[in-house]
């Protein structure tokens, strides 16, 4: 390994309703649909070009507002626990959060766009196109598909 730590300077920062991790639908069938702002330091802009093509983003950010982290997370979704690389927990060694967005429109350095589950102010370390070419039968869903399962009986 070429370095033990890694810094980086966040491009921008959410612009969400949510002030309190309470308000953020959570567990089996939450829906994410949401409405937001990814709002870019305004030198970055020119990174933006050719997007708007893009109708979905895969959005990295930093989950700022967690404490400490733990190998093992119980989520929402399940009674049972499991690895935190098995998981979404915020509490991870990296806290690093991954969403994937609609994109609604471009205004200059700023993104509308739809489905964030992140708090008013977190940062933003990358922005990509969301490309999925995995086909649907060769998606496996571990504890979650489980879960599900069990919650329709
Ligand atoms: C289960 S995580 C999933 C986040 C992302 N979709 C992912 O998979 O990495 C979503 C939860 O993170 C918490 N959260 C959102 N923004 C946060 C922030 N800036 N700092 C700490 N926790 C945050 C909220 O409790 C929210 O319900």
């Amino acid at each position: 390994m070429k370095a033990d730590t890694v810094s980086m300077q966040p491009i921008g920062c959410v612009r969400s309703p949510y002030r309190d991790t309470s308000q953020i639908p959570k567990g089996l069938g939450a829906k994410h649909e949401t409405e937001g702002f990814l709002e870019l330091r305004p030198e970055l802009e020119p990174g933006l070009a050719d997007i708007e093509g893009f109708s979905h983003l895969y959005v990295i950010w930093v989950f700022d507002r967690s404490e400490g982290s733990s190998l093992v997370a119980t989520p929402p979704s399940d009674t049972r626990q499991h690895g935190v690389f098995a998981t979404r927990s915020p509490r991870r060694p990296n806290p690093i959060g991954l969403t994937v967005v609609e994109l609604l429109s471009r205004e200059g350095p700023r993104l509308r766009v739809r489905g964030i589950d992140m708090l008013d102010g977190t940062p933003i370390l990358d922005i990509k196109p969301y490309l999925s070419s995995i086909p649907e039968d060769r998606l496996r869903r571990g504890w979650l598909a489980e879960a599900e399962a069990k919650a329709r009986r």
